[in-house]
């Protein structure tokens, strides 16, 4: 069997997930690229296949963990980048509006988990990278249920780190800052707008737009360099909880999943494949 590293990357018809999946085959990987439609795909390489996802159906989730298997017959990183953005006040938000929030941004995300843990168990060793938001642990006004959505992530994702450390699994969660993609072209307002919302939720949308669409390039986000730098910024800072921390990137998501001394051996056999990781990441990974 190949011993090149396989990655599976949700949600890369555009943005951050798009340019994580570029990135991973750069540094080596075989990465599997989920879109929900042949036309967004990544057109295939040798290193970048697509596999076709919607990470709110069961199924879809089960076929596509089924044909990476087949096609590549192990599992060593999981990228759960594919989410939406709903703006709107709390109360102006329907039940079965933030239902399918929480179907792609959370629900989506444990779908994806629970089907690729049974894999990186056997193998005794993977890792998981999930996609939250600063707003998953700083949540801002007239995004109410998006931050929901993300701090649920954060929350399962951290319970998960401890429970599945034991099989030689870790999960990250990533808390991207604006970054200049889909998301706000791509998300939704709530149906319902309450008049006594309007004047201040129209200047929050518009300024998560304005943020959204003059933020970071998804693929020069400086924490690449930092990946290699001497001096790497602090876990908190990486995490983007700390005041000013850098946001995060698909560089930083391939820090977290090949550190740079690695990266360059990514196609060959590493000698500690197989073994649990430490639970500290390495120098490069912070
Ligand atoms: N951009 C930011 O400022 C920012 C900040 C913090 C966190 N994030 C997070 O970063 C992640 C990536 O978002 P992005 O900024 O790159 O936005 P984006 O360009 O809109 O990308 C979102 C991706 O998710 C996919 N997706 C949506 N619903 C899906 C479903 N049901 N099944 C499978 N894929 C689905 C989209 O595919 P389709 O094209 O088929 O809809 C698209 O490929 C998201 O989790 C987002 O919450 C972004």
């Amino acid at each position: 069997m190949s011993e090149q590293r396989i990655a599976l990357v949700t949600g890369t018809s555009s943005g951050i997930g798009r340019q994580t999946a570029l990135l991973l085959a750069d540094r080596g990987f075989q990465v599997f690229a989920t879109t929900r439609t042949t036309d967004s795909r990544i057109s295939d390489l040798r290193a970048i296949k697509s596999v076709r996802l919607d990470v709110r159906d069961e199924d879809s989730v089960r076929l596509c963990l089924r044909q990476v298997l087949k096609s590549a017959g192990r599992l060593d990183l999981l990228v759960n980048a594919a989410g939406v953005l709903l703006q709107g006040a709390v109360e102006e938000t329907g039940i079965d509006e933030a239902r399918a929030v929480f179907e792609r941004n959370s629900f989506g995300v444990l779908r994806l988990c629970r089907a690729a843990l049974p894999v990186m168990r056997a193998q005794r060793s993977g890792r998981i990278i999930n996609i939250s938001s600063v707003l998953g642990f700083l949540p801002g006004p007239y995004t109410g249920v998006y931050a929901a959505s993300k701090h649920a992530v954060e929350g399962f994702s951290e319970s998960l780190d401890h429970e599945v450390r034991q099989f030689g699994i870790r999960v990250s969660v990533v808390e991207p800052g604006f970054t200049r993609t889909r998301l706000a072209a791509n998300g939704e307002l709530t149906g319902q707008r309450l008049p006594a919302y309007r004047a201040e939720g129209t200047l929050a949308q518009e300024a998560v737009r304005g943020a959204i669409a003059a933020g970071d390039d998804p693929r020069t986000r400086s924490l690449c360099g930092s990946a290699s730098s001497h001096q790497p910024p602090s876990p908190a800072a990486l995490r983007g909880r700390a005041h000013g921390g850098r946001p995060q990137s698909p560089q930083t998501i391939c820090a977290r999943a090949v550190p740079r001394s690695r990266a360059s051996q990514a196609a060959r056999p590493s000698p500690d494949r197989g073994k649990p990781l430490s639970p500290f990441p390495p120098e490069t990974d912070r």
